[in-house]
């Protein structure tokens, strides 16, 4: 098998509210991690593994069965059968592991539940993005070569950007043109993104090393990363707002 996925799940998702962990939220009634796993699985990604609390895995396993995925992709990507004739969103294979205290941690113990399946490409991919195309998600693991070892989704940024000093006085204006907002998945060899881990777990005290993402152990590392157009319906799901635009997205499917 030559594609894997890490879907980051584990966060308590406070902001937005909902007093439940932020991936089992309902989106047009079903939870956001349904979507975001169906979306890998008609992607053609074989094996996915859900970092999860460790404390509601029964929870997470709920959400990933099969029907549940069938749902969620009938839902989100009705018509996607059409482009991808050989895959359904049941075709993977689906594993539920306890995460981490950090999300670095989550994504390292997604990769070392990956050790036996010894996939060629392993994809992350935050639970909080549950609408990303499975055409995105496609074409990222499909840029991803020996050569480009590290390929993320990233977008350009419509606000004027300033860098603001700890009083909040403006320190510069940033050239917004050669800025991207980054979305995920990001696209990794298992090779690459397993060196950048174990780089970036043993410098957990290191403050210089402020790895938001995965990209970043690998920068950190200084290996290049490659950024190709991300997509709008990829966006993160934080606060209550982009929980209903992200239903408006829904409804205007039907
Ligand atoms: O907090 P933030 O939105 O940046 O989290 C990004 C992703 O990392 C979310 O999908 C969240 O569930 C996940 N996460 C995790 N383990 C943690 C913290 C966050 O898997 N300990």
């Amino acid at each position: 098998s030559s594609c894997a996925a890490v879907v980051t799940a584990a966060g308590s998702g406070t902001r937005l509210g909902a007093g439940i962990p932020k991936a089992l939220v309902p989106l047009a009634g079903r939870p956001m991690l349904s979507y975001a796993v169906a979306g890998m699985a008609l992607a053609g990604v074989t094996t996915i593994v859900v970092t999860a609390p460790g404390d509601s895995l029964w929870e997470f396993e709920a959400a990933v069965r099969p029907e549940e995925l069938a749902a969620a992709a009938a839902t989100a990507w009705p018509r996607t059968h059409i482009a991808w004739p050989r895959t359904t969103a049941t075709a993977a294979d689906v594993q539920v592991v306890a995460g981490g205290a950090s999300r670095q941690a989550s994504v390292s113990a997604g990769i070392a539940a990956l050790a036996e399946v010894q996939p060629r490409v392993i994809l992350v991919h935050d639970a909080a993005r549950p609408l990303t195309p499975p055409e995105l998600i496609t074409r990222l693991a499909k840029s991803v070569t020996e050569r480009t070892p590290a390929v993320i989704p990233g977008v350009p940024v419509a606000d004027t950007l300033k860098r603001v000093d700890a009083s909040g006085r403006v320190a510069e204006t940033v050239d917004r043109s050669v800025v991207r907002a980054i979305q995920t998945p990001q696209a990794f060899t298992a090779e690459l993104l397993s060196r950048a881990h174990a780089f970036g777990a043993a410098r957990t005290h290191d403050e210089t090393l402020a790895a938001t993402d995965d990209a970043g152990l690998v920068e950190a590392m200084g290996k290049p990363v490659l950024v190709i157009k991300g997509k709008c319906t990829a966006a993160k799901i934080t606060t209550a707002a982009d929980l209903r635009l992200a239903e408006a997205q829904l409804a205007a499917l039907r």
